[in-house]
């Protein structure tokens, strides 16, 4: 048996016989020659087989091979100009391995209903295997990034006693007679973490249950949460736009095949890396809503629709500070200049896809925290600990979280997120 080689090593074994297993995308025949789209995981190839170069029983074999059974395949890896990847392989032998019979995801156009039901299936798919590709060098990229700026990597629990982003979004669980919630954010960990680290950040799944059956709400989704110790607003602000910029280089760099299965136009995207992101603070964003047309009160949250207008205002990421103290939560802190407003941020992509990163500067003094857990109702004793933090050497500090799918969902240029990871979970699916 010949070495088992992947797909995309193909390249180092031109003129040569390899073996390759993997599975069927689709078989067609001429009678005499019969063309075998394959795949392994690593990408796609096209295997050709002529009735006179094969064996009979090789040639009757590979043009009854169903899609998605499972086979080997012996061949000559030879150049081909015409085949996206610039090969293609000559078949010498094929072996079967395992057969799929009646596979129910066809060519034709099937609903996304169903596509999600057999999500377990549906991700061999060239456009979702590219898109969880993608995902993939996203978290590589990001991981990369806090590592080459000397963060550790702290990660925080999923069971809380305790709300991050408002009691409307918790999960509730029994917890051996008490009640625990499925984590919102590690946020309040990462302010615990960083005056321990210097700079920390976990990297896991959070969620919100959130009955909005939106393009941009799943109840599970991962998220990365830097924090740092001496760090304000500005400093914030500019640790995240290094990181989207780092994702965007990244994704331009290694995955060049995969945007282009996705049809992704990438102008918007060397855009990302050109420059500098916008700076507007909510009452400019306010102003921009407003001379759409749109009726806004300053005072108001930005819904999604809102997002999608000051984000097209740019043809890049636009960092939006300063919003109303009474719209967020009781963490951030107020500013010094006027307590109308907190110094926090948000960064909405651009092409209409809103936000992906929320953060900011949080509030270090004990009794204006204390103040500010009280004013939102909150049960001051859950959060002792928290608060506690602010009795010990209290600095300034800063951080955000990015929402690994909605920004996958804007870099592949989806039109929801619910294709963004393998296995999503939405108010109304907790299958597969
Ligand atoms: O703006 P959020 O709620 O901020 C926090 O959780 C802060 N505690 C983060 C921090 O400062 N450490 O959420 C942050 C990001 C959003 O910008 C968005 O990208 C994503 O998390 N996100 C969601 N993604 C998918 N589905 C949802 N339901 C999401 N809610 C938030
Ligand atoms: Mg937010």
């Amino acid at each position: 048996m010949l070495q088992k080689i992947y797909i995309k090593h193909l390249n180092d074994y031109i003129d040569q016989s390899v073996t390759l297993a993997g599975w069927v995308l689709r078989v067609r025949d001429n009678g005499k020659i019969c063309f075998l789209q394959f795949r392994d995981g690593t990408g796609f190839i096209q295997v050709i087989a002529s009735k006179e170069d094969v064996s009979t029983e090789t040639f009757e074999i590979m043009r009854h091979l169903e899609r998605e059974s499972s086979v080997k395949i012996q061949g000559k890896v030879v150049k081909n100009p015409k085949s996206p990847s610039g090969l293609e392989i000559i078949a010498e032998n094929v072996i079967p391995v395992s057969e799929s019979k009646s596979y129910p995801i066809t060519p034709k156009e099937h609903g996304t209903d169903f596509l999600m039901d057999l999500r377990h299936l549906w991700i061999r798919a060239p456009r979702q295997n590219a898109i969880l590709k993608i995902r993939h060098q996203i978290v590589s990229a990001i991981r990369q990034y806090f590592d080459d700026l000397d963060f550790t990597l702290i990660d925080a629990p999923l069971f809380t006693a305790n709300e991050c982003e408002g009691s409307s979004t918790l999960f509730k669980t029994p917890y051996f007679g008490e009640e625990a919630y499925l984590s919102q954010s590690g946020q309040l960990y990462m302010e615990a973490a960083c005056e321990a680290f210097g700079r920390a950040y976990c990297f896991g799944p959070t969620f919100r249950a959130e009955n909005s059956n939106t393009r941009r709400h799943l109840t599970e989704f991962w998220m990365v949460e830097p924090e740092v110790a001496y760090m304000d607003l500005e400093g914030d602000m500019e640790l995240a736009e290094g990181l989207v910029q780092a994702i965007v280089k990244r994704v331009l760099e290694k995955c060049k095949l995969e945007l282009q299965i996705l049809e992704r136009d990438c102008a918007p995207l060397e855009n990302v890396i050109s420059g500098n992101f916008p700076r507007i603070s909510y009452t400019e964003a306010v102003e921009i809503i407003q001379k759409s047309g749109v009726n806004f009160n300053w005072g108001d949250d930005f819904g999604g629709g809102d997002e999608t207008i000051i984000g097209s205002a740019f043809n890049r990421p636009v960092i939006v500070y300063g919003y109303p103290k009474e719209i967020k939560p009781f963490y951030m802190k107020t500013d010094p200049e006027n307590p109308k407003i907190v110094r926090n941020m948000d960064i909405l992509a651009p092409e209409g896809y809103g936000e992906i990163i929320g953060g900011g500067q949080r509030e270090e003094d004990y009794n204006t925290l204390i103040e500010a857990i009280k004013a939102q109702g909150l049960a001051e004793s859950s959060y002792q600990w928290y608060t506690d933090l602010r009795k010990y050497g209290s600095v300034p500090h800063a951080g955000f979280g990015l929402g690994v799918e909605r920004c996958v969902a804007w870099i592949c240029g989806l039109p929801h997120v619910r294709e963004t990871g393998a296995f999503p979970r939405l108010p109304r699916r907790l299958k597969p």
